[in-house]
């Protein structure tokens, strides 16, 4: 589903080379994670991924479903079913978070040919979706992630991955400032959407986030580039032993 080959990029405004000759496959129906020490480029690959203008791929290429997403713009990827949850989601002012959501599904329905969808039938999803998470549907009246929790917003990240229904799904450091009840709720929002005809990446810094959402392989990112891969039990590894011994080996 995903394929990235030999991917360069760097910060378009300086120049700075962040992601340096990076490999990663990810298939359908796979949950993978993506670890490594702060600095090391995770937040950068999501960004990239989602289309940000403020990177420029200098080399490689990123496939997705076969085909290459990089002349898409955000909007394009996202209603090809591309869905990034950010480490620090953005405020929306004046926009009503029950309305973001609206339009958010009505696009992406658009996007597949399908009807809008009508008021009593979007509440219904609206509904069950903020009751999965443990969202009062009050906290929808309010603009779009102003003012929210850290938690909130982690919330209202998976809330909308579970409305769009997306085809992958790229999650950056969705367990940092997360008390132990809100982690548990986010990574069971993850664990519902896994499915054999999406994929799941999760990035993260730490394991803890691991135990709840058993990924099937694991990437150790360093200088830009996946230095190991194995599976559940390489997460644990970098636990114990920390990311020295795997970086060791890079030198
Ligand atoms: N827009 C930017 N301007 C300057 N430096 C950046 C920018 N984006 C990323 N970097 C740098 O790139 C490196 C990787 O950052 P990041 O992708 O956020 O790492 P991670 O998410 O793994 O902690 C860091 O050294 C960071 O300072
Ligand atoms: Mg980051």
């Amino acid at each position: 589903m995903l394929e990235i080959r030999n991917l360069h990029a760097r910060i378009a405004e300086d120049g700075t080379e962040i992601i340096r000759g990076l490999n990663l496959t990810v298939k359908a129906g796979e949950v993978a994670a993506i670890m490594g020490p702060n600095g090391s480029g995770k937040s950068t690959l999501s960004y990239i991924l989602a289309g940000k203008e403020d990177y420029e791929v200098t080399e490689g290429d990123i496939l997705y479903n076969g085909e290459s997403i990089l002349e898409m713009d955000p909007a394009e990827r996202a209603a090809a079913g591309i869905f990034l949850a950010f480490q620090y989601p953005m405020e929306i002012p004046g926009v009503a978070t029950m309305e973001f959501l609206k339009v958010a599904m009505n696009a992406q329905r658009k996007a597949r040919g399908e009807e809008e969808l009508k008021i009593p039938d979007l509440l219904k999803r609206v509904r069950g979706a903020a009751d999965s998470l443990g969202m009062d549907m009050n906290m929808l009246k309010r603009p779009l992630n102003v003012g929210f929790s850290g938690g909130e917003k982690k919330r209202a990240e998976i809330l909308q991955m579970k409305l769009l229904e997306p085809k992958l799904c790229v999650l950056d450091e969705t367990d940092s400032g997360l008390d132990i009840d809100a982690l548990k709720i986010v990574a069971d929002g993850v664990n519902t959407l896994r499915s054999p005809d999406r994929a799941i990446v999760v990035i993260t810094h730490y394991q803890r986030l691991l135990e709840y959402i058993v990924p099937d392989s694991v990437h150790v990112l360093y200088r830009g580039q996946v230095v190991r891969s194995g599976d559940k039990n390489l997460a644990l590894e970098l636990e114990k032993n920390g990311y020295a011994g795997v970086i060791g080996e890079m030198a």
